[in-house]
């Protein structure tokens, strides 16, 4: 089917797509969940075209870094990578205040599924903020999201190439408090895409610093998952 037929016919099944993505969501906030448990919906929510949640990423991984996150008990959380809110539907069960979650794209039914998320009783918001994460004005837009707030954490999880991950880094990290962390996503050397290119970054920046690596076998052909621990200064 070519792209067009594919989005005019995800455009058309929007009402029973939303109607089951909504019934699926409910089922998730029927009661509290173990951080394993959301691990396990954000990675098998569900595919409802539009209001699809996953995430790729290794289970081992992604829980390591979720128990890293928790134990930070997050008030705010950033993350640059929404793509299909697998990572999102995770932080926004730990925030306490607000994720600000930053992509190229996001549709419409994406942001009204998506600001749903934090499970009830929570009082964490969930803001889209759609635009390139390189421009001036985008990180002045996330400025004004946190609202002179930092975060806990941020997950650098966006455009993959060398200079795009440095750049998300030196541009973020400002956000970030002391005592914080900074996770980066596909840091292992070999990878399946030409322009999965963090490994380059990472092994340049964690020298001197403290890091974690969460990989879940060596040699694995891509993920793995870097953390820098923000200094308490
Ligand atoms: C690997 S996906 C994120 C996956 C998501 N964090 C998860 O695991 O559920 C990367 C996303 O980053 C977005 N992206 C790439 N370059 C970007 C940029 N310069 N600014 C904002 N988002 C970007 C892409 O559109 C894509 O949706």
């Amino acid at each position: 089917m070519s792209r067009k037929l594919k989005e005019l016919s995800r455009t058309l099944r929007i009402p029973v797509n939303r109607h089951f993505a909504f019934r699926r969501l409910a089922k998730y906030h029927e009661r509290p969940r173990s951080l394993e448990e959301t691990v396990d919906w954000a990675m098998k929510f569900g595919r409802y075209g539009y209001f699809t949640i996953h995430t790729l990423q290794i289970r081992q991984e992604i829980l390591a870094l979720a128990s890293a996150v928790a134990a930070l008990k997050p008030r705010n959380i950033l993350e640059i990578g929404t793509a299909r809110g697998g990572t999102l539907l995770i932080w926004s069960s730990l925030a306490s205040h607000k994720v600000v979650t930053c992509d190229l794209l996001h549709r419409e039914p994406q942001k009204e599924l998506f600001t749903a998320l934090p499970p009830p009783g929570s009082k964490c918001a969930v803001k889209l903020l759609t635009g390139d994460s390189h421009s001036a004005d985008f990180k002045a837009r996330v400025a004004r999201e946190l609202n002179g707030e930092q975060v806990d954490f941020l997950f650098i999880d966006g455009d993959h190439t060398v200079a795009g991950v440095e750049s998300d880094y030196l541009d973020y990290r400002e956000f970030v408090r002391p005592g914080g962390i900074i996770a980066f996503h596909d840091i292992v050397e070999r990878q399946p895409l030409e322009d999965n290119q963090v490994y380059q970054f990472w092994k340049r920046l964690k020298p001197g610093q403290q890091v974690d690596e969460f990989i879940a076998s060596p040699g694995q052909l891509g993920f793995g998952i870097g953390v820098l621990h923000v200094p308490v200064q």
